[in-house]
Protein backbone atom coordinates (compact mmCIF):
# COMPACT_ATOMS: atom_id res chain seq x y z
CA UNK A 1 0.00 0.00 0.00
CA UNK A 2 2.58 2.05 1.05
CA UNK A 3 6.18 1.88 1.58
CA UNK A 4 9.21 4.23 2.65
CA UNK A 5 12.55 2.90 2.16
CA UNK A 6 15.60 4.56 3.91
CA UNK A 7 14.18 8.14 4.14
CA UNK A 8 16.61 11.00 5.56
CA UNK A 9 15.32 14.58 5.78
CA UNK A 10 18.37 16.65 7.26
CA UNK A 11 17.55 20.27 8.50
CA UNK A 12 21.59 21.88 8.00
CA UNK A 13 23.30 19.03 9.72
CA UNK A 14 20.64 17.80 11.87
CA UNK A 15 18.41 14.44 10.94
CA UNK A 16 14.82 14.83 11.56
CA UNK A 17 13.86 11.79 9.44
CA UNK A 18 16.96 9.21 9.87
CA UNK A 19 16.74 6.32 7.08
CA UNK A 20 13.04 5.65 8.26
CA UNK A 21 12.00 2.50 6.88
CA UNK A 22 8.21 1.54 7.31
CA UNK A 23 4.95 -0.37 5.71
CA UNK A 24 1.76 0.08 5.87
CA UNK A 25 -0.77 -2.37 4.88
CA UNK A 26 -4.01 -2.33 2.80
CA UNK A 27 -7.23 -2.18 4.38
CA UNK A 28 -6.05 -0.64 8.06
CA UNK A 29 -5.93 2.07 10.15
CA UNK A 30 -2.24 2.84 11.17
CA UNK A 31 -1.27 5.25 14.07
CA UNK A 32 2.08 7.20 14.00
CA UNK A 33 3.38 7.44 17.38
CA UNK A 34 6.81 9.03 19.01
CA UNK A 35 7.31 12.00 21.43
CA UNK A 36 7.41 15.70 20.65
CA UNK A 37 10.23 16.44 17.93
CA UNK A 38 10.51 13.16 16.57
CA UNK A 39 10.03 13.64 13.28
CA UNK A 40 6.38 12.63 12.70
CA UNK A 41 5.28 15.35 10.95
CA UNK A 42 8.21 15.89 8.32
CA UNK A 43 7.99 12.51 7.41
CA UNK A 44 4.58 13.01 6.54
CA UNK A 45 5.47 16.05 4.47
CA UNK A 46 8.34 14.38 3.12
CA UNK A 47 6.18 11.37 1.45
CA UNK A 48 3.70 13.70 0.91
CA UNK A 49 5.88 15.78 -1.59
CA UNK A 50 5.42 19.12 0.76
CA UNK A 51 9.23 18.83 1.76
CA UNK A 52 12.13 18.01 -0.33
CA UNK A 53 14.41 15.45 0.99
CA UNK A 54 17.86 14.02 0.36
CA UNK A 55 17.56 10.14 0.58
CA UNK A 56 15.00 7.54 0.25
CA UNK A 57 12.35 5.73 -1.73
CA UNK A 58 8.39 5.87 -1.49
CA UNK A 59 6.56 3.49 -3.04
CA UNK A 60 2.32 3.91 -2.89
CA UNK A 61 0.03 0.67 -4.24
CA UNK A 62 3.47 -1.10 -5.79
CA UNK A 63 4.07 2.37 -7.77
CA UNK A 64 7.75 4.58 -7.28
CA UNK A 65 6.10 7.74 -6.19
CA UNK A 66 9.60 9.05 -4.75
CA UNK A 67 9.69 13.00 -4.89
CA UNK A 68 6.19 13.18 -6.49
CA UNK A 69 5.02 16.73 -6.37
CA UNK A 70 1.41 16.94 -3.59
CA UNK A 71 -0.76 17.44 -6.39
CA UNK A 72 0.67 14.13 -8.84
CA UNK A 73 -0.03 11.95 -5.37
CA UNK A 74 -3.73 13.48 -5.25
CA UNK A 75 -4.87 12.56 -8.53
CA UNK A 76 -3.21 9.01 -6.93
CA UNK A 77 -5.15 8.99 -4.41
CA UNK A 78 -3.22 9.84 -1.53
CA UNK A 79 -3.85 12.48 0.36
CA UNK A 80 -3.14 14.44 3.40
CA UNK A 81 -5.48 16.61 5.06
CA UNK A 82 -3.24 19.51 5.80
CA UNK A 83 -2.42 20.50 2.75
CA UNK A 84 -6.25 21.08 2.36
CA UNK A 85 -6.92 22.03 6.35
CA UNK A 86 -7.28 26.12 6.30
CA UNK A 87 -10.92 26.21 4.91
CA UNK A 88 -12.26 29.23 2.87
CA UNK A 89 -13.78 31.12 5.99
CA UNK A 90 -16.36 33.30 4.09
CA UNK A 91 -17.09 30.01 1.93
CA UNK A 92 -20.23 27.72 3.34
CA UNK A 93 -19.40 24.28 4.67
CA UNK A 94 -20.90 23.06 1.30
CA UNK A 95 -19.22 25.47 -0.81
CA UNK A 96 -15.72 24.24 0.55
CA UNK A 97 -16.96 20.62 -0.21
CA UNK A 98 -17.45 21.63 -3.87
CA UNK A 99 -14.34 23.32 -4.37
CA UNK A 100 -12.38 20.21 -3.02
CA UNK A 101 -13.98 17.68 -5.69
CA UNK A 102 -11.52 16.94 -8.28
CA UNK A 103 -13.39 16.64 -11.15
CA UNK A 104 -14.35 20.57 -11.67
CA UNK A 105 -14.55 20.87 -15.68
CA UNK A 106 -16.39 24.23 -15.64
CA UNK A 107 -13.78 25.41 -14.68
CA UNK A 108 -11.49 24.13 -17.51
CA UNK A 109 -10.97 26.39 -20.04
CA UNK A 110 -11.57 23.89 -22.63
CA UNK A 111 -15.05 22.53 -21.19
CA UNK A 112 -16.41 25.18 -19.66
CA UNK A 113 -18.55 25.80 -22.93
CA UNK A 114 -19.46 22.43 -23.30
CA UNK A 115 -22.99 22.55 -20.41
CA UNK A 116 -23.79 19.25 -20.67
CA UNK A 117 -20.80 18.20 -19.68
CA UNK A 118 -20.04 20.11 -16.47
CA UNK A 119 -23.81 20.23 -15.04
CA UNK A 120 -23.92 16.89 -14.84
CA UNK A 121 -20.34 17.23 -12.95
CA UNK A 122 -21.84 19.49 -10.72
CA UNK A 123 -24.86 17.05 -9.99
CA UNK A 124 -22.71 14.59 -9.13
CA UNK A 125 -20.11 16.69 -7.07
CA UNK A 126 -23.50 17.83 -5.42
CA UNK A 127 -24.46 14.41 -4.66
CA UNK A 128 -21.09 13.05 -3.45
CA UNK A 129 -20.96 16.55 -0.69
CA UNK A 130 -24.25 15.53 0.85
CA UNK A 131 -23.54 11.54 1.07
CA UNK A 132 -20.19 12.73 2.73
CA UNK A 133 -21.93 15.59 4.93
CA UNK A 134 -24.77 12.78 5.93
CA UNK A 135 -21.84 10.07 6.90
CA UNK A 136 -19.79 12.89 8.85
CA UNK A 137 -23.14 14.26 10.45
CA UNK A 138 -22.78 17.69 9.40
CA UNK A 139 -25.25 18.03 6.85
CA UNK A 140 -27.38 20.72 8.93
CA UNK A 141 -24.13 22.75 8.70
CA UNK A 142 -24.17 22.84 4.99
CA UNK A 143 -25.32 26.53 4.76
CA UNK A 144 -23.18 27.88 7.59
CA UNK A 145 -20.10 29.51 6.48
CA UNK A 146 -16.62 28.06 7.75
CA UNK A 147 -15.88 30.92 10.25
CA UNK A 148 -18.85 29.83 12.39
CA UNK A 149 -17.75 26.36 12.94
CA UNK A 150 -16.13 24.89 15.84
CA UNK A 151 -12.47 23.38 16.23
CA UNK A 152 -14.29 19.84 16.19
CA UNK A 153 -16.91 21.17 12.89
CA UNK A 154 -13.87 22.24 11.22
CA UNK A 155 -11.74 18.52 11.77
CA UNK A 156 -15.06 17.18 10.30
CA UNK A 157 -14.59 19.47 7.35
CA UNK A 158 -11.08 18.87 6.90
CA UNK A 159 -12.12 15.24 6.62
CA UNK A 160 -15.02 15.31 4.58
CA UNK A 161 -13.15 17.95 2.21
CA UNK A 162 -10.36 15.21 1.85
CA UNK A 163 -13.21 12.42 1.09
CA UNK A 164 -14.14 14.71 -1.90
CA UNK A 165 -11.26 14.01 -3.66
CA UNK A 166 -11.63 9.99 -3.98
CA UNK A 167 -8.61 9.72 -1.89
CA UNK A 168 -7.36 5.78 -1.84
CA UNK A 169 -5.51 6.57 1.66
CA UNK A 170 -5.66 9.94 4.07
CA UNK A 171 -2.76 10.82 5.77
CA UNK A 172 -3.84 13.05 8.59
CA UNK A 173 -2.04 14.77 11.64
CA UNK A 174 -3.88 14.91 14.53
CA UNK A 175 -7.57 14.24 12.93
CA UNK A 176 -8.93 15.38 16.17
CA UNK A 177 -6.53 17.44 17.95
CA UNK A 178 -7.40 19.95 20.49
CA UNK A 179 -10.91 18.59 20.67
CA UNK A 180 -12.92 16.67 23.39
CA UNK A 181 -12.52 13.46 23.91
CA UNK A 182 -16.14 12.52 23.07
CA UNK A 183 -16.06 14.36 19.99
CA UNK A 184 -12.43 12.71 18.87
CA UNK A 185 -14.11 9.19 20.10
CA UNK A 186 -16.61 10.11 17.64
CA UNK A 187 -14.29 11.64 14.93
CA UNK A 188 -12.66 7.99 15.08
CA UNK A 189 -15.33 6.50 14.95
CA UNK A 190 -16.15 8.28 11.40
CA UNK A 191 -12.66 7.43 10.64
CA UNK A 192 -13.57 3.38 11.48
CA UNK A 193 -16.75 3.36 9.02
CA UNK A 194 -14.42 4.69 5.75
CA UNK A 195 -11.77 2.71 6.43
CA UNK A 196 -14.22 -0.61 6.70
CA UNK A 197 -16.83 0.67 4.17
CA UNK A 198 -14.53 2.75 1.42
CA UNK A 199 -12.18 0.90 1.90
CA UNK A 200 -10.10 4.18 2.36
CA UNK A 201 -6.66 3.65 4.25
CA UNK A 202 -5.74 6.42 7.17
CA UNK A 203 -2.23 6.91 8.49
CA UNK A 204 -2.85 9.36 11.18
CA UNK A 205 -0.67 11.13 14.26
CA UNK A 206 -2.77 11.06 17.89
CA UNK A 207 -1.00 12.02 21.33
CA UNK A 208 -3.98 10.59 22.68
CA UNK A 209 -3.39 7.02 23.11
CA UNK A 210 -6.76 5.50 25.26
CA UNK A 211 -8.67 7.79 22.93
CA UNK A 212 -7.35 6.42 19.73
CA UNK A 213 -6.31 2.47 20.69
CA UNK A 214 -9.73 1.14 20.48
CA UNK A 215 -9.93 2.52 16.44
CA UNK A 216 -6.45 1.27 15.33
CA UNK A 217 -5.42 -2.15 13.10
CA UNK A 218 -1.57 -1.40 13.72
CA UNK A 219 1.17 0.80 14.69
CA UNK A 220 4.04 2.65 13.87
CA UNK A 221 6.18 4.20 16.73
CA UNK A 222 9.31 6.47 15.70
CA UNK A 223 12.20 8.29 17.73
CA UNK A 224 14.81 10.31 16.98
CA UNK A 225 13.46 9.93 13.40
CA UNK A 226 13.18 6.27 12.87
CA UNK A 227 11.08 3.11 13.39
CA UNK A 228 11.61 1.61 16.51
CA UNK A 229 9.07 -0.50 16.39
CA UNK A 230 5.54 -1.63 13.98
CA UNK A 231 3.27 -3.80 14.17
CA UNK A 232 -0.68 -4.67 15.95
CA UNK A 233 -0.94 -2.21 18.63
CA UNK A 234 -0.47 -5.14 21.58
CA UNK A 235 2.79 -5.59 20.74
CA UNK A 236 3.66 -2.36 19.53
CA UNK A 237 2.77 -0.80 23.12
CA UNK A 238 4.38 -4.06 24.97
CA UNK A 239 7.62 -3.36 23.17
CA UNK A 240 10.16 -1.77 26.22
CA UNK A 241 11.81 0.43 23.63
CA UNK A 242 8.28 2.22 22.79
CA UNK A 243 7.61 2.37 26.71
CA UNK A 244 11.08 3.59 27.23
CA UNK A 245 10.89 6.62 24.58
CA UNK A 246 7.09 7.25 24.21
CA UNK A 247 4.83 5.98 26.70
CA UNK A 248 6.52 7.27 30.21
CA UNK A 249 6.89 10.62 28.33
CA UNK A 250 3.06 10.67 28.52
CA UNK A 251 3.17 9.36 32.49
N1 LIG B 1 11.72 23.62 9.03
C1 LIG B 1 12.51 23.14 10.00
N2 LIG B 1 13.75 23.60 10.19
C2 LIG B 1 14.56 23.09 11.14
N3 LIG B 1 14.21 22.09 11.97
C3 LIG B 1 12.97 21.59 11.84
C4 LIG B 1 12.06 22.08 10.86
N4 LIG B 1 10.89 21.39 10.96
C5 LIG B 1 11.08 20.51 11.97
N5 LIG B 1 12.31 20.63 12.49
C6 LIG B 1 12.88 19.82 13.59
O1 LIG B 1 12.79 18.46 13.22
C7 LIG B 1 12.43 17.66 14.33
C8 LIG B 1 11.19 16.87 14.02
O2 LIG B 1 10.07 17.76 14.01
P1 LIG B 1 8.59 17.28 13.69
O3 LIG B 1 7.75 18.48 13.67
O4 LIG B 1 8.60 16.45 12.47
O5 LIG B 1 8.26 16.38 14.96
P2 LIG B 1 6.89 15.70 15.38
O6 LIG B 1 7.20 14.28 15.68
O7 LIG B 1 5.85 15.98 14.38
O8 LIG B 1 6.58 16.45 16.77
P3 LIG B 1 5.15 16.85 17.43
O9 LIG B 1 4.64 15.62 18.11
O10 LIG B 1 5.53 17.90 18.44
O11 LIG B 1 4.24 17.37 16.38
C9 LIG B 1 12.30 18.62 15.52
O12 LIG B 1 13.51 18.60 16.25
C10 LIG B 1 12.07 19.95 14.88
O13 LIG B 1 12.57 21.00 15.68
MG1 LIG C 1 4.03 17.05 14.44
Amino acid sequence: MLSVKNLTKKFGEFKAVNDLSMDIEKGKITLLIGPNGSGKTTMLNCITGLLDYGEGEVYFHGENVTKAKTHELVEKGMVRTFQISSPFTRLTVLENMLVSYGKNSGESFVYSPFNKKWIGEEKDAMEKAYRVLDLLEITNLADDPAYTLSGGQLKLLEMGRALMTDAKMILTDEPAGSVSVPLAEKIFSHITDLSRKDGIDFLLIEHRLDVVSQFIDQVVAMDRGSVIAQGPPKEVFEDLMVIESYLKVKK
